[in-house]
């Protein structure tokens, strides 16, 4: 698999999950770990950036999430798993890039004033702060990964990204000589392909031609006979930057979970109205059992509407058809209580959450188990991140170890 097809995405250390995570972000890691080359890790540097002077329960809350991918499905044979920590080429990387991003850049980041204004009871007028887009930015780049998985809120920083790797190629991809070694490169993909890329690269640069762009794209793709180096020079020179030394990352959105929580507002732990995943039945059964429905139903007899009802939102994502009409006549009519009608969701959850429960127990009860997945995980990612400052050093002229 070529690094374009390499996906990379990062959680903070948040502790243990709940059903939003896994409805939202888990699944998606889940459905990507077989398409591509999948690497996750715990951001707890990220953690970092806004939460500085808590740090008692970090290496529980790591630990606690890490148990929960593995519980849901993320699997270690598929996608490396990895705590960014333990990378330190993600800190050098940040440093290196920190040296060319122009402050407006990270001052212009939405969440940056966002944040401040929304979290206005911590300190945020830090360094760490302002540049925590960049050490994402570093996160993704180390990597050179194609894609980036990130809900809505996160679009602007791969974006970000985007921007500081054209800026670096364009500032350090031009090795002295690059159009020379350019056209040697050229003459060496033979007559007809030369002329090929030629054409290509005039149409894309004189008429701003992209399907010439792909074409001249999909022709390198194709040469057996360049070398590594010749081939990142010609997609430069095809597009008229300098070597592309660090690709640029494309965002894939992460559908929202609809997953709605106790109270009808999105799952989240601050709201208070979270299910965890490896919660104990009795209490998922009672926190469903007292959930708010639709406040029309006072008593037994009073008919309700499912759409003033959290309860229905569950069963949008729980239940089948048939007992999605059930509910709708039963509500409008009076038909079913409540209580009725929460009990195939409570069996649905239930019946989802147990394996996921079971299999965390086992994750938990060996320990070891799990630190030798990290460490192997963390080799695997330190060697590409290893491979790619490398090159950058080498890029940026600190080659002289
Ligand atoms: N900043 C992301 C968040 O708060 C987590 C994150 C850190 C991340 N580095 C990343 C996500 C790199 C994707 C890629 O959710
Ligand atoms: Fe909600 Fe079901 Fe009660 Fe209707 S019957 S109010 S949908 S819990």
């Amino acid at each position: 698999m070529s690094a374009e097809q390499r996906v990379l995405s990062g959680m903070r250390p948040t502790g243990a999950l709940h059903l939003g995570h896994y409805h939202g972000v888990l699944q998606n890691w889940i459905r990507l770990q077989h398409e591509y080359e999948c690497f996750f890790f715990v951001a707890d540097w990220h953690a970092l950036t806004t939460h500085y002077e808590d740090t008692a329960d970090m290496s529980t809350n790591v630990w606690d999430m890490v148990v929960d991918w593995l519980a849901a499905g993320v699997n270690p044979g598929s996608a490396r798993l990895f705590i960014q920590s333990r990378v330190p080429e993600h800190a050098e990387l940040h440093l290196l890039l920190s040296m060319i991003t122009p402050l407006g850049w990270l001052e212009r980041v939405p969440t940056y004033k966002d944040q401040q204004e929304k979290l206005k009871e911590r300190d945020l007028a830090t360094y760490g702060f302002l540049g925590y887009p960049l050490l994402q930015s570093a996160d993704i780049l180390a990597y050179k990964a194609g894609y980036v998985p990130v809900g809505e809120d996160q679009v602007a920083h791969v974006e970000l990204t985007r921007e500081v790797a054209r800026r670096f190629n364009h500032i350090y991809g031009k090795e002295p000589g690059f159009e020379e070694k350019a056209e040697e490169a050229i003459k060496k993909m033979g007559k007809k392909n030369a002329k090929l890329y030629r054409d290509a690269r005039r149409r894309y640069q004189e008429q701003g031609d992209t399907e010439a762009l792909e074409v001249g794209k999909a022709l390198l793709e194709s040469q057996q006979n360049i070398t590594l180096g010749d081939r990142k020079r010609l997609f430069g020179y095809l597009e008229g930057s300098g070597r592309i030394i660090l690709p640029e990352p494309q965002a894939l959105l992460t559908p929202a979970s609809k997953m709605p929580g106790l109270d009808g507002q999105k799952m989240s732990k601050s709201y208070g109205n979270t299910i965890a995943l490896r919660e104990d039945p009795a209490s998922i059964e009672k926190k469903l059992r007292t959930m708010p429905t639709d406040p029309a139903r006072v008593r037994r007899t009073d008919p309700g509407d499912p759409k003033r009802c959290p309860v229905w939102q569950l069963h949008e994502i729980y239940s089948d058809d048939e007992i999605c009409n059930w509910v709708r006549e039963g509500c409008t009519t009076a038909g079913i209580g409540c209580l009725d009608c929460k009990q195939p969701v409570i069996d649905a959850i239930l019946a989802e959450l147990a394996p996921i429960r079971e299999r965390a127990e086992e994750y938990r009860n060996d320990h070891k188990l799990v630190q030798d997945i990290i460490s192997e995980g963390c080799e695997a990612a330190r060697d590409v991140a290893r491979e790619t400052l490398d090159e950058v050093r080498q890029a940026m002229g600190l080659n002289y170890r």
